[in-house]
C-alpha cells in the first residue's frame, strides 16, 4: 500500500479539474468565453447526459453578465451541478480508500456487497473501468476515479431493471396456456399519421410493442372486399387485405413468438372466405393451417414450437379431429351454422345499448312486442365459411356457459372471451375455480361496452386468476397501460411471461383474495435517495418543481398499496429525499412495483412527472437508477430516480 501512495496523489493532481478536463476544454476557451451552444457540445464531449431546460437554466444563473457567455470558471461550476452528485460522492468515498481511486479488488467488494452481485470479480471490475473510466491513466492502472464512478452509476448498467431479464429466460417449451400474453383490445389510433391511415398504424405500433395478441374487427365490404373498421367508433374503413400485409410485415420485428389474430368477425360467409385467401396468401408459411406433425395433440404447443408462427382466433366448425380428416379437400363454398345465446363473446354483454347490433335487435324485439331481450335468451345464427374455419387450429373461440361447463365439455385448443364485469364477478365470487379454469384454458378478458372512450380496467385484477389475454386498449395511456408495459418488460419483451407455479398446477387451490400459508412473502425495503434532473413541470416556466415520489405496488389485492415521499420544494434538478419505504408482500411472482413522481401543485392537486413500473422480482438489489416515462411511453432520460433496493425471502 506505502508505494502506492505517490501514484495515488499523482493521480489526483492529474485528474478533475486538471489536465484531462482542460485537454477537453482547452481548445473551446482558447478564445475567451464560450456561449450556450458550445457548452452543451462540451457536456457532450464528457459524455454527460443532460436536460436542456436544466442547462439552460444554470447557464442563464452563470451567465451573470447577460452576455450569453460564461468563463471556463462558470463552465466548471455548471459541471460540478449536473455531474458531481452529491449523493453518489459521498457513496464513492465511502468505498475508496483514501477517497480518491478505486482500485479493482475494492470495485469487486463494492460490486459482491453493496449491488448483490455475489459472481462479480477482477474480470467484471476491469470490464466495468475499460468501459466507464474517462481518464487514460486511471485506466492504465485499472482503477476508477469519481469520473468513471459516476459514469457507471448514473448507466443503465446500473438501472433497476435486471440485465437478465431483458432478453427472453424462461422456460419456453411449455404449452400456450401457461402464459401470460401480451394483448390489444381493438388496435386503432385517432390521430396518429405516420403510415397512413390511423388504425394501421396501430396495429404496427401494438406489435412494436411486443403485442401477441390483436383484435380485428371485419365487416362486409363494397366489392367483396372485405373491411376493417370498430362498428360503434368514428375510424374510417380500411381494407382487410392492408392490415394482413401491414401485420405480416411487423409480426416478428419484437418478439419471435407464436401472434394471434383475433377476428371479431362480423362477414358474411361470402366474404369470410375472401379473408380465408387473404390469409393463406399474404401470411404464407407464416400461418398455422395444421397441428404439428397433422397429429391431434391432446394440449396445446408451445411458444417455442410455435416461434415465427400466426394463430387466427375465430370461431369454428366441429373439432380439430376433423378438420384434419378433411385436409387436402377444397372447402371453398361450403360453409356451416349453428346457434348461439345473443349474448356472444364478442358483443359487449354488459351494456347491449352500447353497440349497434343488439340495437336492431332491441328494436325489432320492441316491435314483436316482446318481453325486453335483457331478459330472454334469444338465440342468435352463426354461419361460418369451412374455408375460414379451418384456419382456427389451436385458438378456437368458444362461448364462455359456466366453469361447470367448461370441465365437462371445453377442448384444450378452445379459448373463452369473457368480459370485464362479467369476470370481475366470477373473480370475486369463485377465484379458485378461475384459477383452475385458467390453468386448462386460454382465457381472454376485454373491456366492457360503455367504454367507448377506449379506457382501461385494471389488467392486475384477471393477471391474479391467471388470464392469459388480458385485453387492453393499447392507444390509451394512463396506470393500466403502465402495468401492461412494465409486466411484459419481462422475459426479453417477448410477449410472453411464464405464470407462477400456482398458476399452472392442474392441482391449484390458489385463491388471490384468500391466501393460504404456502406463500413465500418477501420484504422489500426501498431506500428513496434522490431525483435527478427531472422533467419540470409543465406549468412551470422555471426548471423547478416540488418533487413527490409514490411507490405503488399490484398485485393480489392484499399486496396493493402505496406510500408517498415527503414534497422537495423548488428543486427538479436534484432533489434529496433519504426516505426508506417498507414493504411486506404476499405474492411476489404476480407483484408490479410502480414508482410515480409529481409535481405537487397545491395540496390538493399534483401534476403528473414520469413513471416506471416493472415486476417486483426484475428489480436488481443494490444501488439503482430508475429511469422515468412520460405518460405517452416516452423515456425522459436523463430524468431519474436514484434508489437503493433491497428484498428476501421471509
Ligand atoms: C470471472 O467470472 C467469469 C464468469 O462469470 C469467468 O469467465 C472469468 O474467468 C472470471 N475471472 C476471474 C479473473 O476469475
Ligand atoms: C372515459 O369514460 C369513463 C366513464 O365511462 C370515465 O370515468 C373516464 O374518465 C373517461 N376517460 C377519458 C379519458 O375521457
Ligand atoms: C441525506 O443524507 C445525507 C448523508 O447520508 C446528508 O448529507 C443529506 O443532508 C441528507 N439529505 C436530506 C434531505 O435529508
Amino acid at each position: 500500500m506505502k508505494e502506492n501512495t505517490v501514484p495515488f496523489f499523482k493521480l489526483f493532481l492529474s485528474f478533475f479539474p486538471f489536465t484531462w478536463f482542460l485537454n477537453i476544454i482547452h481548445d473551446r476557451f482558447r478564445k475567451g468565453k464560450i456561449n450556450f451552444e458550445n457548452t452543451l457540445e462540451l457536456l457532450s464531449k464528457f459524455d454527460i447526459p443532460y436536460d436542456y431546460v436544466h442547462v439552460k437554466h444554470i447557464f442563464k444563473a452563470s451567465d451573470s453578465l447577460k452576455a450569453g457567455t460564461i468563463t471556463l470558471e462558470d463552465f466548471r461550476g455548471i459541471y460540478r451541478t449536473i455531474v458531481h452528485r452529491g449523493e453518489i460522492q459521498e457513496l464513492f468515498k465511502a468505498h475508496a480508500p483514501n477517497h480518491r481511486t478505486l482500485p479493482v479488488p475494492h470495485l469487486v467488494e463494492f460490486l459482491r456487497n453493496e449491488q448483490f452481485q455475489p459472481e462479480a470479480n477482477e474480470t467484471t471490475a476491469s470490464q466495468l473501468i475499460a468501459k466507464f473510466e474517462p481518464i487514460e491513466e486511471a485506466k492504465r492502472n485499472a482503477q476508477m476515479t469519481l469520473e468513471g464512478f459516476l459514469r457507471y452509476m448514473t448507466s443503465d448498467d446500473c438501472a433497476i431493471f435486471k440485465t437478465e431479464h431483458r432478453i427472453v429466460y424462461q422456460d419456453m417449451t411449455r404449452p400456450l396456456s401457461e402464459y401470460f400474453i401480451s394483448t390489444s383490445h381493438n388496435t386503432y389510433l385517432l390521430s396518429d399519421q405516420l403510415i397512413g391511415p390511423s388504425h394501421l398504424w396501430g396495429y404496427a405500433s401494438a406489435l412494436m410493442k411486443g403485442c401477441r395478441c390483436l383484435e380485428i374487427d371485419c365487416w362486409d365490404g363494397p366489392s367483396n372486399d372485405p373491411v376493417v373498421y370498430h362498428g360503434h367508433t368514428l375510424t374510417s374503413k380500411i381494407s382487410f387485405k392492408t392490415v394482413i400485409q401491414v401485420i405480416n410485415k411487423y409480426a416478428f420485428l419484437v418478439s419471435d413468438y407464436p401472434l394471434v389474430l383475433s377476428l371479431e368477425n362480423h362477414c358474411s360467409p361470402k366474404q369470410q372466405e375472401v379473408i380465408a385467401d387473404y390469409l393463406i396468401n399474404i401470411l404464407g408459411d407464416k400461418l398455422v393451417v395444421s397441428t404439428i406433425d397433422d397429429m391431434v395433440p391432446n394440449e396445446l404447443p408451445s411458444p417455442e414450437a410455435l416461434k415465427f408462427k400466426i394463430m387466427i382466433k375465430n370461431k369454428k366448425l366441429g373439432t380439430l379431429e376433423e378438420t384434419l380428416e378433411r385436409r387436402g379437400t377444397d372447402s371453398h363454398g361450403q360453409t356451416g351454422e349453428f346457434e348461439e345465446e345473443e349474448t356472444s363473446d364478442e358483443e359487449k354483454d354488459e351494456n347491449p345499448a352500447q353497440s349497434k347490433l343488439p340495437l336492431l335487435k332491441k328494436r325489432r324485439t320492441h316491435w314483436k312486442g316482446s318481453i325486453p331481450p335483457r331478459k330472454k335468451q334469444k338465440m342468435k345464427k352463426i354461419k361460418i365459411a369451412l374455408a375460414l374455419s379451418e384456419l382456427v387450429i389451436y385458438t378456437k373461440a368458444r362461448k364462455f356457459v359456466s366453469f361447470e361447463d367448461s370441465r365437462e365439455n371445453q377442448h384444450f385448443f378452445e379459448i373463452n372471451s369473457i368480459g370485464e364485469l362479467k369476470a370481475r364477478k366470477l373473480a370475486k365470487l369463485a377465484a379458485t375455480e378461475f384459477v383452475q379454469h385458467t390453468v386448462r384454458f386460454i382465457t381472454r378478458i376485454y373491456p366492457k361496452g360503455t367504454r367507448t372512450n377506449s379506457s382501461n380496467y385494471n389488467p392486475q385484477e384477471f393477471w391474479n386468476v391467471g388470464c392469459q389475454m388480458v385485453a387492453l386498449n393499447f392507444q390509451t395511456a394512463g396506470v393500466q397501460m403502465d402495468l401492461q408495459n412494465g409486466k411484459f418488460l419481462d422475459n426479453g419483451g417477448s410477449g410472453y411471461v411464464l405464470k407462477p407455479e400456482y398458476l399452472r398446477n392442474a392441482n391449484t387451490k390458489f385463491n388471490p383474495y384468500v391466501l393460504s400459508a404456502n406463500q413465500h412473502p418477501v420484504i422489500l425495503t426501498i431506500k428513496l435517495i434522490s431525483g435527478h434532473q427531472l422533467p419540470p413541470s409543465s406549468l412551470s416556466r422555471s426548471n423547478k418543481a416540488d418533487p413527490v415520489v409514490i411507490v405503488e405496488i399490484y398485485g393480489v389485492p392484499d399486496d396493493q398499496t402505496k406510500q408517498q415521499s415527503y414534497v422537495v420544494k423548488g428543486n427538479a434538478l436534484s432533489p434529496r429525499w433519504n426516505e426508506t419505504f417498507t414493504f411486506n408482500i404476499q405474492v411476489p411472482e404476480l407483484a408490479l412495483v410502480r414508482f410515480v413522481v409529481e409535481d405537487q401543485l397545491s395540496l390538493t392537486s399534483n401534476d403528473f412527472l414520469g413513471q416506471y413500473t416493472l415486476p417486483l422480482l426484475s428489480m436488481n438489489k443494490g444501488y439503482r437508477k430508475v429511469p422515468l416515462f412520460s405518460k405517452l411511453g416516452v423515456n425522459l432520460h436523463p430524468a431519474s430516480l436514484f434508489v437503493h433496493i433491497w428484498y428476501f425471502t421471509q
